[in-house]
């Protein structure tokens, strides 16, 4: 796949999740057959007046490429300034015209955007004139059920020399609840131009392969089907390659689990990788023997060495669970 200039190995793009794809979750993720990773959404206002929060967020590695690097905001001048900014640290910019979240939409920012095409054509123009780099934008289906607009947005899109949409066929107002309407996307790529990214509710590989094959879409997009599951990028290339998808050993998921924590401890403190990594090993350890109990447990971890004591025991008993049900 190809978006601008910018090739792209396999069309398995991972999600920017805030809170959830730092660096460390792109490093774990990207051997298992991501195409290209997103930062998590940056603000455009926090860059340009400086933040050090905010820059921590376009952190990256060598192996962390191709990265797009999303950016969200409301201002054409200051989204410019920022492009001009991030433009050497990564291989594509996006603009997120998607966040339900109230504070970022109370700005005019994000999903708020899909009420205001003109200023999104304003913006777009803005950014295209600070950088050559792929441009990209992420959209939602509209505001409100009643307000619809995505076909519009993307057109303006185009026009203003966007290179590839990302759609996420949910309003504002549904948020993340019921589910994605794939025939939008279908009937986005059937308008448009330019490449179209496939996102919503891919949680195993056969997903992606329905959308794939409903849309017609040029990439699919994984969000929250990565939750403690790596693998899923791996297992959706298998499908595309006429092989069959392979769930991972208990083994392999607790190698995963404490190297996905060694990644995390490269780039954060102690602390930091105990409180974050909480989430990922509950999300490890989901459907295995004991995983209510582990939960608790490590939920209430104050070290690396308990989690990973907690780790080695919950697995063990796990595989020894499975091996006598068996
Ligand atoms: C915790 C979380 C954080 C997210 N953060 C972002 C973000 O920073 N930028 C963005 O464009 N979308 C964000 N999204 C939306 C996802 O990129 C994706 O479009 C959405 O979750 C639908 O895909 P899924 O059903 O595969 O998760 C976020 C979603 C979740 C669940």
């Amino acid at each position: 796949m190809k978006i601008k200039s910018l090739h792209i190995n396999h069309n398995i793009l991972l999600a920017p999740m805030a809170g959830i794809t730092d660096l460390s979750c792109r490093l774990l993720m990207r051997p298992f057959g991501i195409g290209l990773a997103f930062t998590e959404m940056v603000s455009a206002n926090g860059l340009v007046l400086g933040g050090d929060a905010t820059k921590c967020l376009l952190a990256s590695e060598p192996e962390d490429r191709p990265l797009g690097i999303q950016l969200f905001g409301e201002n054409p001048a200051t989204l410019a300034e920022a492009c001009r900014q991030v433009e050497a640290q990564g291989d594509l910019i996006d603009l997120n015209i998607g966040c339900p979240v109230k504070k970022v939409v109370r700005s005019g920012a994000g999903s708020a955007l899909m009420q205001t095409p003109q200023r999104v054509a304003k913006i777009l123009a803005a950014m295209r004139r600070a950088t050559d780099l792929p441009l990209t934008v992420k959209i939602r289906a509209g505001w409100d059920q009643t307000s619809i607009n995505f076909l519009e947005i993307a057109h303006i899109a185009e026009q203003e020399g966007v290179d590839a949409i990302t759609l996420h066929p949910r309003t504002r107002i549904q948020g993340f609840s019921g589910t994605a309407d794939w025939s939008l996307i279908g009937e986005l790529k059937r308008r448009a131009t330019i490449p179209i990214i496939g996102s919503g509710d891919i949680f195993d590989a056969e997903d992606a392969q329905r959308m794939s094959k409903e849309t017609s879409c040029d990439a699919v997009m994984i969000g929250r089907g990565c939750y403690g599951n790596p693998w899923l990028a791996k297992n959706i290339l298998a499908l595309q390659n006429g092989k069959s998808a392979v769930e991972p050993s208990i083994e392999e998921r607790r190698k995963v689990a404490l190297h996905h924590i060694a990644i995390f401890l490269r780039y954060n403190s102690e602390r930091k990788t105990v409180l974050d990594m909480r989430k990922h090993l509950c999300w490890y350890a989901k459907g295995l023997n004991g995983a209510a109990q582990f939960r608790a447990r490590i939920n209430q971890a104050c070290s690396i060495i308990e989690m990973r004591t907690l780790i080695q025991h919950f697995f063990e008993h796990a595989a020894m669970a499975t091996a006598e049900d068996s």
